[in-house]
C-alpha cells in the first residue's frame, strides 16, 4: 500500500496534532482532526488560517492554496468521522492510559489495514502498541516543535511493528520533505536522550561555581557556535516541561547517573521561575526581552566550559551509536534538523580528534570519580584502533 493520496486521521488539535494537520493538508492528503475539546477546534483553525495569510503575504502560497489546504481539514470531536483514514496519527495529553483507551477505540472504527501511529516524547512505542488487537500496525513519529517548520522526524518501530508499517511510514515521510530518521525504541528516542547534557552539564557547572548562566550561554553560543545557550533556551522550552523530561528520562533509564536531574533546574520550577512563559527562569524578562547580566568573557574559562559540555554531549551520541539506538549519520541529522546543533556530534568528533576527547572526558571521570562522566567503550576502542566515524 501507498500512503500518497492517503486520508490521514490526526488525533489531539493541541500545539502538535494542528502542526502535523497542516503538514498533511499541505501535502494534499484529506484529514479529519479529532479533539475532545471544541475550543481547542476552533482554536487550531483560526491559528491555521492566520498562519496562511502570513504565508500568502510573504508570497509563499496563493489565496487558491490556502483555501484548499483550509478545506483539506476537518474539525470535529466525533472520533468515528476517522473511519475511512489510512493512518490515524495520535498527539494527544502525554498520558499511557488516556493513550489506550484511545488507542483502542481508534482500533474499533478504523480498518484492519490503518496505521496508528503515536507523536509521543517519552513513552515507548511498545507499551502503546500492547493496547492494540493487531499491533504490527503500531509506529513513532515524532515531529518537533512547531512541526510545520522543524523538519526532523525520529521514526521508531516497536518490537511489535512490521516492515510494511515502517516502509511506508519512511516513504511518507520523505514525501512530505521532511528528514525521518529511524530510531530504536528506547526512552527519549535521539534527540532526547543525546541533549540531555547540554542542560545537565551547564547545570552542573553552574552548581560548581565555575560560572553564572549568562557566561555559560556565551561561551556555547559564541564560542560553541551554537544558536541558543542552555540557560536561554531551557527558558524557552519552560523548566517545568524540560525538568520532566529529564526525569522521565533518568527514570527510563534506571536512574543512570548520567540522566540525574538537577537541584537547580527543580527549585527553579518549584519557585515558579519557568522561563519566558512566567516572566522569569534563569533570566529576568521585561515585555519578553531578556535582562542580559554581566558575562565574564574570559576566553579560556569560556573555552573549558564549552569543551566539557560539548565532550559530554560527543559522549552520550557515541554511546547511541555503541547502544545501536541509530546510525551515525542518522545521529548526526537529529541534532541538527531537531535542535539545530551547529554541527553533527559525530562529525564534530572526528574534526577535534577521538584522543582529546576521550583524555578530557577521562581527566572529569578521575577528578569527580563520578559514572557521568565514564568514557563510552566505544569511543576508547575507536582511539586504540585509530578509527574515524566517517571515513
Ligand atoms: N509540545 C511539544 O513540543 C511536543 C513535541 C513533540 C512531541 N510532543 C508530544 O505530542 C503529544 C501532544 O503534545 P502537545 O504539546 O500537542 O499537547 P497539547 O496539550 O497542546 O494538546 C493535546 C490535545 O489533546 C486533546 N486531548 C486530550 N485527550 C484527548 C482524547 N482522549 N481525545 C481527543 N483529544 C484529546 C486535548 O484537548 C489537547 O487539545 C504528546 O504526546 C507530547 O508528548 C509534544
Amino acid at each position: 500500500m501507498s500512503l500518497d493520496n492517503s486520508k490521514i486521521g490526526v488525533i489531539g488539535a493541541g500545539t502538535m496534532g494542528s502542526g502535523i494537520a497542516q503538514i498533511a493538508s499541505q501535502n494534499g492528503h484529506t484529514v479529519v482532526i479529532v479533539d475532545s475539546n471544541e475550543k481547542i477546534l476552533t482554536q487550531s483553525n483560526e491559528n491555521l488560517k492566520k498562519v496562511l495569510n502570513r504565508l500568502i503575504e510573504k508570497g509563499r502560497i496563493n489565496e487558491g492554496e490556502s483555501n484548499k489546504i483550509i478545506e483539506n481539514i476537518t474539525y470535529t470531536t466525533q472520533l468515528e468521522l476517522i473511519k475511512s483514514s489510512d493512518i490515524v496519527i495520535e498527539a494527544i495529553i502525554e498520558d499511557l492510559n488516556v493513550k489506550h483507551n484511545l488507542f483502542k477505540s481508534i482500533e474499533n472504527i478504523v480498518s484492519d489495514k490503518c496505521i496508528i501511529a503515536s507523536n509521543t516524547s517519552s513513552l515507548s512505542i511498545a507499551s502503546l502498541g500492547a493496547s492494540l488487537k493487531k499491533p504490527n500496525r503500531i509506529i513513532g513519529v515524532h515531529f518537533f516543535n512547531p512541526a510545520p517548520l522543524m523538519p526532523l522526524v525520529e521514526i521508531i518501530p516497536a518490537v511489535q511493528t512490521d516492515q510494511s508499517t515502517l516502509s511506508e511510514i519512511q516513504s511518507l515521510i520523505k514525501r512530505w520533505n521532511k528528514v525521518g530518521v529511524l530510531c530504536k525504541d528506547t526512552p527519549g528516542f535521539i534527540v532526547n536522550r543525546v541533549a540531555r547534557p547540554f542542560y545537565g552539564e551547564a547545570l552542573r557547572i553552574y552548581e560548581e561555581g565555575i560560572a553564572d548562566f549568562a557566561t555559560i550561554d556565551w561561551a556555547i553560543t559564541e564560542i560553541g557556535g551554537f544558536k541558543m545557550g542552555p540557560f536561554t533556551l531551557m527558558d524557552y522550552i519552560g523548566n517545568d516541561v524540560n525538568y520532566a523530561v529529564t526525569c522521565s528520562v533518568f527514570e527510563a533509564f534506571y536512574f543512570d547517573p548520567r540522566f540525574k536531574p538537577s537541584f537547580t533546574q527543580k527549585r527553579y520550577s518549584e519557585a515558579g521561575f519557568l522561563g519566558l512563559k512566567s516572566g522569569r527562569g534563569y533570566y529576568k524578562y521585561n515585555n519578553k526581552q531578556t535582562i542580559i547580566p554581566s558575562i565574564n568573557k574570559d576566553h579560556d574559562l569560556g573555552t573549558a566550559i564549552f569543551e566539557r559540555i560539548l565532550f559530554m554531549l560527543i559522549n552520550e551520541a557515541i554511546d547511541a551509536v555503541f547502544m545501536q539506538v541509530a546510525s551515525v549519520e542518522d545521529i548526526d541529522l537529529a541534532m541538527t534538523k531537531g535542535v539545530n546543533y551547529p554541527q553533527g556530534l559525530l562529525s564534530w568528533a572526528d574534526e577535534i580528534g577521538l584522543k582529546p576527547i576521550l583524555d578530557g572526558l577521562q581527566n572529569l571521570y578521575e577528578e569527580y570519580g563520578e559514572d557521568r562522566y565514564r568514557p563510552n567503550p566505544l569511543l576508547k576502542r575507536m582511539v586504540r584502533n585509530n578509527l574515524k566515524f566517517y571515513s
